[in-house]
C-alpha cells in the first residue's frame, strides 16, 4: 500500500503522498498542499526541501557515500579518466571503447576559442579575476554559435554544446592564467589528452620548455574526477534554476560558475590555503584559530570544513588528503600548509565543537594543496572546481529539460514587510517613515 504522510491543520487533516527512491530516501510530496491549504512550507536553504528526482548523483551524508550514477566515487577514481566520468554523468552509463574514442575527439575538435574571442582577454585587466572572466566567456560563446541556444536544443546540438563546454572551459581557463602573467596563449595541441592538453596550456611558453608531469596529470585527474558532480548542491541548482526559465545551457552555465564563486561554495578551496598561510603566518598558532572558528559573535570559519549534506566524513576529503601526500612525497615538496591541514584535522575532531556539530573537512581542504604542488596560482582554484563540475551542470541542465514534471523554477515566500497604508505626499512627512541607521 502505498505510504501517506497525515497533515493536520486546524480541524483539517491532508493526506500527502509518500515518495521513496531508490536507495530509499523518503520524501513527503507537498505539490497540492497550497491549493488544498492555503498554506505554504518554509525551509530557508532549503536544507528539508527536495526540489526534483535525479538519477545522476547519490550522496548519504551520514554515511558518507557518493555515487556517480550508482558507481562509488572511489572506483571511478581509481579507474576512470575525467573524460569518461563526464561521458556517464551526462548520458548514464559508462562508454564503449568506440563511444568513448568518438567522444573523446570531440574534444579535440571543439578545444579552440574563436580567435575574435582573445579581444576579450586583451580588455579585461590582469587583475579580474579568473571566475569572472570563464563566468562572462562562456555567456559569450552564446554570441559565437547563435545557432547553439535554442532553449530545447535537440539530442545531437546538446550532445554539441556539451563537448564544447568541457572542453573549451580549459581553453579559457589557460588563456585567463597567460593573460594574468603577461604571457603568451598557447593554443590546445590535438597530441594531447584532456589533462596534458590543459597543463601544457597553462605551463609552456616560446619561453622555456615545460614537460609534462604523469604524477600531476594522475593528480588531477582523480581531482577533477571527485569534483564532476554532487547532486543539488549550490551551483548546480543554480542551473537548474536558470535553465527552468528556458536559458540556452551556455547562459545556465555562465550562472552555475557565479554561485560557485562564493567562499561557503567553490571559492571555499582558495580561502582554506589563505587560512592555512594566515595560520603558518601567526607561527602556526592552530589552536588560537580552533578557538576563533568557536566563537559567537566571530564571523571566521575554518574554512573546508563542515558540509550541508556530509555528517560524516567527505569521502573526497579522504581520497584527495592521500593524494596530496603521494604527489608531495613524489615531486619531494615539503609544504608546511599541509603539515598544518593534517595538525588542523587532527585538533578539531577532538574538539567536541566541531564533534557535536559534525564538522569534518570537506572537498575543498585539502584540494588546494595539490594545487599549488602544480604551480597553479591560488586565485585559479575555484576555476580547478569548475572544470571539475562541469560535466555535472551539463548532465542536471538536461535531465532538468528532459523531466516532464519541470516547471519554472519560482519559490513562495511568507511576507513580513508593512501592511497596507496610503501614500504620504512628501511636505507631509516629518521624518523618515523608516528611520533605520543606514537611511539617508
Ligand atoms: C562545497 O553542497 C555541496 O555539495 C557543496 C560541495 C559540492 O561538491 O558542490 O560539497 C562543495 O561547497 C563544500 C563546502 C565548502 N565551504 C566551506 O568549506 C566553507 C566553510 N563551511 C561552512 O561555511 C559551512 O559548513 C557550510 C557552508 C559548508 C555549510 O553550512 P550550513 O549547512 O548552512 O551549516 P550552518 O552554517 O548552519 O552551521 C551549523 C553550525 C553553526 O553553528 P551553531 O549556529 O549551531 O552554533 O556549525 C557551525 C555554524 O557556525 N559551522 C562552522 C563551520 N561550518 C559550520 N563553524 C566553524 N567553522 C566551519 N567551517
Amino acid at each position: 500500500m502505498d505510504e501517506k504522510a497525515k497533515l493536520i491543520i486546524g480541524d483539517k487533516t491532508l493526506e500527502l503522498p509518500v515518495i521513496t527512491g531508490t536507495e530509499n530516501e523518503k520524501a513527503v510530496d507537498i505539490t497540492k498542499l497550497r491549493s488544498a491549504t492555503e498554506y505554504i512550507t518554509l525551509d530557508p536553504g532549503f536544507g528539508n526541501t527536495g526540489s526534483c528526482k535525479s538519477s545522476i548523483t547519490f550522496v548519504d551524508g551520514e554515511k558518507g557515500i557518493l555515487h556517480y550514477r550508482g558507481i562509488p566515487v572511489a572506483q571511478m577514481a581509481e579507474n576512470s579518466t575525467f573524460v569518461e566520468t563526464s561521458y556517464l554523468l551526462i548520458h548514464g552509463e559508462l562508454p564503449t571503447q568506440k563511444q568513448l574514442d568518438k567522444f573523446s575527439d570531440s574534444f579535440t575538435q571543439h578545444a579552440m576559442i574563436h580567435e575574435d574571442m582573445k579581444n576579450f582577454f586583451y580588455g579585461y585587466p590582469s587583475t579580474g579575476h579568473p571566475m569572472g572572466i570563464l563566468s562572462a566567456m562562456v555567456c559569450s560563446l552564446s554570441a559565437y554559435y547563435p545557432e547553439l541556444t535554442n532553449p530545447e536544443p535537440s539530442q545531437e546540438e546538446f550532445n554539441k554544446i556539451a563537448v564544447m563546454l568541457l572542453s573549451k572551459v580549459r581553453t579559457i581557463c589557460a588563456f585567463s592564467y597567460k593573460k594574468s602573467v603577461g604571457d603568451t596563449f598557447v593554443n590546445p595541441r590535438p597530441d594531447l589528452k584532456y589533462i596534458p592538453n590543459f597543463l601544457n596550456m597553462m605551463f609552456s611558453s616560446p619561453s622555456r620548455n615545460y614537460t609534462i608531469d604523469q604524477d600531476e596529470v594522475n593528480a588531477l585527474r582523480v581531482l577533477l574526477i571527485l569534483h564532476a558532480d554532487h547532486e543539488q548542491n549550490c551551483s548546480t541548482s543554480t542551473v537548474r534554476m536558470v535553465g527552468s526559465s528556458r536559458a540556452n545551457l551556455f547562459a545556465s552555465i555562465a550562472a552555475g560558475i557565479c554561485a560557485l564563486w562564493g567562499p561557503l561554495h567553490g571559492g571555499a578551496n582558495q580561502e582554506v590555503i589563505e587560512m592555512l598561510q594566515q595560520i603558518h603566518k601567526d607561527g602556526d598558532n592552530i589552536q588560537k584559530y580552533v578557538n576563533l572558528a568557536k566563537e559567537k559573535d566571530s564571523s571566521f570559519r575554518l574554512m573546508g570544513f563542515g558540509h550541508r549534506v556530509y555528517k560524516n566524513f567527505d569521502p573526497r576529503a579522504k581520497i584527495i588528503k592521500e593524494k596530496a601526500h603521494t604527489l608531495l612525497n613524489k615531486k619531494g615538496i615539503k609544504d608546511p600548509l599541509l603539515d598544518i591541514a593534517v595538525k588542523l584535522e587532527e585538533i578539531a575532531l577532538k574538539d567536541p565543537y566541531f564533534v557535536e556539530r559534525k564538522l569534518y573537512p570537506n572537498v575543498d581542504f585539502y584540494s588546494g594543496i595539490i594545487y599549488r604542488a602544480i604551480g597553479i596560482p591560488l586565485n585559479m582554484f575555484p576555476v580547478m572546481f569548475a572544470i571539475g563540475r562541469m560535466p555535472g551542470w551539463i548532465a542536471h541542465w538536461k535531465e532538468m529539460l528532459d523531466d516532464p514534471a519541470t516547471k519554472i523554477g519560482r519559490p513562495r515566500q511568507i511576507y513580513t514587510g508593512p501592511n497596507r497604508r496610503d501614500y504620504v505626499p512628501i511636505e507631509q512627512r516629518k521624518y523618515s517613515l523608516h528611520p533605520t541607521e543606514n537611511s539617508f
